[in-house]
This record gives C-alpha cells, sequence and structure tokens, in this order.
C-alpha cells in the first residue's frame, strides 16, 4: 500500500460510485454482491472511457502516437499491478481474462508434467474455478487429487490438511478466501508447509485481493490469481502472477501474435515473459481500467477499510439474532466480508426474491462451489456480501427487508 496523503474518507466513499445512487422498485439500492463483482468508481469508467476517447490502438505495434500512449498506459498498468501485490519483477504478471483463465494457465503448464502417482492438494471450499479446473487436469493426466476437509465451522482442518501433504504433491491449489463462507486460509503457513514438500502452490486470490495487502513475496506461493472485477476494475479482465523462474519455462497457453520470438512456416519460437503468456490483442481498456480501480484503491486508507469491513460483518452477526431461525453458514474464526445464511422453511431463492423487491441486493444458491454445499449438507445458501462502500445502516436495511421476507413466506 503507497502511503497517500489524502485518503478517501470511507463515510462519503459510496458517492464515488455511480450504480449506486439509482433506486431499485422504488427503494434505495444496498448493494450486497460484492463476492460476486463489486461496483466501479468513477475513476475506473472514466480512465476506460479516456482511453478510448484519447488514444484507442493496438500495443506494441503501431508506429504512431495513439499506439505509444495506448502502449505507455498499458505497460504502466503492469507495473501498478507489480507494486500493488510486491511481485519481485514486472514481467511476472501476466494479464488474463480473470481469475479462472490464470488457473486454467498454470493447469495447462502442470498437467503435462503430472503423471500417476503424483497428488494435486485442494480443499473441500474450493470454487469451482479452483476446484474442477484440477479434477480435470488430474483426470487427464492420471494424477490423484486430494481434497483437504473444512470443519463444520468452515474453517480449514489444518490438521488434516499438513498430513495430505507429501513427496508425491505436485500443487497446492486453495483459496485466499472462500466465496461461499468468507474464510480467511492462513495461506502464509499453509504455503510454507506445501514448499518444504518440493509442491507448486497457487493462491486463488479472487476474494482475497480486494480486502487488500496481498504481498506474493511474503506469502511465498509460485501462482496468485485475481480478477479486475472483484477489485472495483472491469469484467474480463484479471492477472496470473507467477514467480519468474517458474513461469519462464512454463508451457505456452495460446499460439498466435504478440507471444512469438521468430517464426518461419516450419517452426516458432516463443517470446520471453509476460509476452509469451500472452497471445493476441490484449483487452487494452479492461487493463486500463484494472489498474486505475488500484490507484483508486490505494487512495484508501487499508487499516480503515480491514476495520470498516470487519465490523459490518460484526455488526451482521450480532444483528443475525434477532431473527428465529436464521442460522449463519460459516463462522470461522478469521472471516471477512461474507455472510451467508439460511432461513428455517425458506427457500434462498425465494430470500432472494423478496429482498430484491426492497431494494436489496444479494446472491443465492450453491455460489459455484456445489461440492462445499454438498459437505454442508445445503442446498445452497443466501450471501449478503461486503465491500467498503457498504454501511452499518445498510446492514440495518438487510435486516428490516429479511424480517418482512420472512414474514411474507411464513
Ligand atoms: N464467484 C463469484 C461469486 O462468488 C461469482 O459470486
Amino acid at each position: 500500500m503507497t502511503a497517500h496523503t489524502s485518503h478517501i474518507d470511507m463515510t462519503t466513499i459510496g458517492a464515488e460510485f455511480p450504480i449506486l445512487q439509482q433506486k431499485i422498485e422504488g427503494n434505495p439500492l444496498v448493494y450486497l454482491d460484492n463476492a460476486a463483482t463489486t461496483q466501479k468508481p468513477l475513476a475506473v469508467i472514466q480512465a476506460m472511457t479516456d482511453y478510448y476517447m484519447q488514444c484507442n490502438s493496438n500495443v506494441h505495434r503501431g508506429a504512431h502516437h495513439l499506439a505509444d500512449e495506448a502502449t505507455r498506459r498499458y505497460e504502466q498498468a503492469r507495473d501498478t499491478v507489480a507494486a500493488f501485490i510486491h511481485a519481485a519483477d514486472r514481467s511476472e504478471v501476466i494479464w488474463t481474462s480473470g481469475t479462472t483463465e490464470a488457473i486454467n494457465i498454470v493447469a495447462n503448464g502442470i498437467a503435462q508434467r503430472l503423471k500417476s502417482g503424483d497428488e494435486v492438494l485442494v480443499t473441500e471450499m474450493e470454487h469451482h474455478a479452483n476446484l474442477v479446473t484440477w479434477q480435470q487436469a488430474c483426470l487427464r493426466s492420471g494424477a490423484t487429487l486430494k481434497v483437504a476437509p473444512i470443519h463444520d465451522n468452515g474453517a480449514l482442518d489444518t490438521e488434516a490438511f499438513s498430513a495430505l501433504l507429501s513427496e508425491k504433491t505436485k500443487l497446492v491449489a486453495l483459496p485466499h478466501v472462500s466465496n461461499a463462507l468468507g474464510t480467511v486460509n492462513p495461506i502464509h503457513s499453509l504455503t510454507q508447509q506445501a514448499k518444504a514438500y518440493g509442491a507448486l502452490v497457487l493462491i486463488d486470490g479472487a476474494q482475497g485481493i480486494a480486502h487488500g495487502g496481498v504481498d506474493v513475496q511474503d506469502i511465498g506461493c509460485d501462482f496468485y490469481a485475481f480478477s479486475g472485477h472483484k477489485l472495483f476494475g472491469p469484467t474480463g479482465v484479471g492477472v496470473l502472477w507467477g514467480k519468474a523462474d517458474v513461469l519462464q519455462d512454463w508451457p505456452v497457453w495460446q499460439t498466435g501474435g504478440e507471444m512469438i520470438a521468430r517464426v518461419t512456416y516450419q517452426e516458432s519460437t516463443w517470446g520471453e515473459l509476460p509476452n509469451r503468456l500472452e497471445a493476441g490483442t490484449p483487452n487494452i481498456a479492461g487493463v486500463i481500467g484494472l489498474a486505475a480501480a488500484i490507484d483508486w484503491f490505494n487512495r484508501l486508507d487499508l487499516a480503515a477499510v480491514q476495520s470498516h469491513e470487519r465490523a459490518l460483518l460484526a455488526y451482521a452477526t450480532e444483528q443475525a439474532h434477532s431473527i428465529d431461525g436464521l442460522r449463519i453458514v460459516g463462522t470461522a474464526p478469521d472471516k471477512i466480508g461474507v455472510f451467508s445464511f439460511i432461513m428455517q422453511d425458506s427457500h434462498p431463492a425465494d430470500i432472494g426474491f423478496l429482498l430484491d423487491k426492497q431494494g436489496v441486493a444479494i446472491r443465492t444458491g450453491s455460489h459455484c462451489a456445489q461440492p462445499l454445499m454438498q459437505r454442508l449438507g445445503l442446498p445452497g445458501t443466501a450471501r449478503a456480501s461486503f465491500s467498503v462502500y457498504n454501511t452499518l445502516e445498510e446492514v440495518d436495511v438487510l435486516f428490516v427487508a429479511l424480517k418482512k421476507a420472512q414474514q411474507m413466506l411464513a
């Protein structure tokens, strides 16, 4: 986090988000679906508009002013991301379409090295992106997928995790923060344990990145993947960060322009990082928007952000007791941002529908984590997820709306 003299005022932060200023069904919008995607501040929308209005052009190719300016903004964005996550080198920042593609790039590379007898270790709380990808990589290669269990409160069973590690473990893939439960995993110590066995470690940072303070060198992992749109940036852009010495020889992901060194009709050689993993014209506006989102986020006081988010969750947890039959799903001691719950005799989808009629946006269902729901014995949950611009008053609105929904469903 860069020091900044004038932090954004947390009490008026919502005003920076044009979309939040509207009414839904006559009620002020209360947006509590931030784990699905965050809203975008005007600064991000403006940066993307500016790109299209001032310098739309392809990067790295042109011999003209617009191309130079587009390339400058695009490559500056790589520096912004590298600094934000404390990458050792800017070439370790690979642009992707999002977390899912980033994980697939890693899987594409490692599947060629996996063989029968090798193991990949994930956890019971994975999002499908970090489960199905490894399940399929194991099926293709003959390796075995191991799944570290969670406790009933949604915390990882770290003893069981440790017991599952061995010399056979070639890769450990786990979420920084669970999208369905909000559990924050102790990624530093888990990474350290996995590295002791020589395993590669991938952290799915889709939900972790927007809570700030990610330092990839400090974590010690090999890969950290995240999406722009969960960090106040646009959809369709994300990052695969990987250690240069690991990514250097990584099998190429897609072939085409940008990623080559030399091409003949018979054969081709590949370029250096990061380009060798970035075939084709990239999402230039998206990359510029993501950098603008990080610049915006860097203007927040990180300690204030984190304490605000914890206060929102603590307040919602406290309020939960005021509703008979409401059960919170996911009560790990270290938890952030996510208030997942079920209500007796009410289907989550009905709750979501009735909240929407009152202007409150939540998500319902299995949250792209069907095996986790099976593990918990639930068809799904209702999930309110908080971000920096949410307020304690909005938590009050959520509970008023929930009480009304409960009455209607009775
Ligand atoms: N993975 C996103 C969520 O949790 C879409 O809602």
